[in-house]
């Protein structure tokens, strides 16, 4: 029923689709899935990197038994402790209740306090090497890439890096696991959205990690999420290394709030600005319609944002607010920025965005507010303040 899935002859991929799932850390949309990535070192010993989530840990076992036979597991090392990966710990060391499990100081904490596990620990430090025979493996600490004790594994024989949910992305695996096998279409945007929602907040922690990986020769980037990049290492490095620094293409994205459709009027008018000031990049996002996760990956993807809100209970609209507040956390640096929004009888909304956008410290062109529906002068407005941010963006 299963059978081995080799990544090259000697290293296995064991990992598991989820397809059921609806939220990621239950608040992400999964509309392709998602694939948690496990793999086999076999040599005079075995090392197993990572598990997955404890809900597949039949179809897992099954193919960990597939790609070993009856061999036993010498080694588990964990380079990340989120639950998707680390969630089969336990069932994994009653299977093969001699393996060793390896991680590093932070890590061992967690599985003391996840798993109430105290013995066959070992701890490795930063640069530590770990023989299996002729494979050799070496640990680089990347901590907050994307919690504090993840780690990645380097394979010095095969020149593999298995690099925790660094390189990785929603979306599950159609069949194929390596790269060049597969049609990449979806995961491209899918990546983005994975790095936009769970590491982005990390972008220092993520160039150290890079920093540390510079010069390290890769056949395979083997993640924990999404495929084994061989073909598409060079790309999917550049891409970490330019979202972690908040570069982006030039581009506006306009996300919205609109209660009866007179701050949806301002959007429009504004993106007419935008495309009449020659930017083709632009983006309308209904917050009522478009899940945060999504608009948040177009904000990483580009330049411009122009955020407008309804005042709503003298506040701002709640699906604009949450937008707002992700934003913040995750610290976007180095946007164009401008607002808009409109009310009935108490203009709030703009009020309570400006602050935000101020800490963030982004380019302010301007802001547009209306009193109930849009007239012309206030479309006139829109219509040139979507122009100031296309000029800035190009300039
Ligand atoms: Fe895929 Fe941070 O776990």
């Amino acid at each position: 029923m299963y059978r081995p899935v080799h990544i090259s002859d000697s290293i296995y991929y064991v990992g598991v689709n989820d397809r059921r799932t609806n939220l990621f850390e239950s608040q992400l949309p999964l509309p392709y899935g998602v694939s948690y990535n496990s793999y086999i070192i076999m040599d005079e010993k075995i090392a197993l990197i990572d598990t997955v989530d404890v809900c597949f840990f039949e179809s897992y076992s099954k193919k960990i038994e597939a790609a070993i036979g009856d061999r036993k597991i010498d080694y588990l090392i964990v380079n990340h402790m989120e639950p998707d990966h680390s969630g089969s710990i336990h069932l994994i060391r009653e299977h093969y209740p001699d393996i060793r499990i390896i991680g590093n100081a932070k890590t061992i904490e967690m599985i003391n306090g996840y798993f109430e596990i105290t013995n066959n620990l070992q701890e490795v430090k930063d640069g530590d090497q770990l023989e299996l025979g002729k494979h050799r493996l070496s640990f680089t600490l990347t901590p907050m890439v994307h919690w504090p004790e993840t780690m990645m594994t380097y394979d010095i024989t095969e020149k593999a890096l298995f690099s925790g949910d660094a390189f990785g992305c929603f979306g599950a695996l159609d069949g194929g696991v390596i790269d060049q096998t597969m049609n990449l279409d979806k995961f491209w945007s899918e990546m983005r959205r994975y790095y936009a929602n769970i590491v982005g907040k990390y972008g220092v922690p993520v160039q150290n990690a890079l920093a540390k990986l510079q010069g390290v020769e890769m056949n395979y980037i083997c993640s924990t999420h999404g495929p084994v990049w061989k073909e598409q290492i060079e790309k999917v490095v550049n891409l970490y290394s330019r979202w972690s620094r908040y570069e982006a293409e030039a581009g506006v994205v306009i996300a919205y709030g609109t209660m009866y459709g007179n701050t949806g009027q301002m959007a429009e008018a504004i993106a007419e600005g935008v495309v009449a000031g020659g930017v083709k990049n632009v983006i309308l996002h209904d917050v009522s319609k478009t899940d945060a996760s999504f608009i948040l990956s177009d904000i990483f993807n580009y330049t411009g944002l122009v955020l407008g809100s309804p005042t709503y209970m003298n506040e701002l609209f709640p699906g604009v607010e949450s937008l707002l507040r992700k934003i913040e956390v995750r610290q976007v640096k180095n946007r164009v920025f401008a607002s808009f929004g409109s009310f009935t009888w108490a203009g709030v909304a703009i009020k309570r965005i400006a602050p935000v956008i101020e800490g963030l410290k982004w380019d302010v062109v301007g802001s547009v507010e209306e009193k109930q529906a849009l007239k012309q002068e206030k479309y006139n407005e829109c219509f040139s303040l979507g122009m100031e941010i296309a000029n800035k963006i190009k300039g």
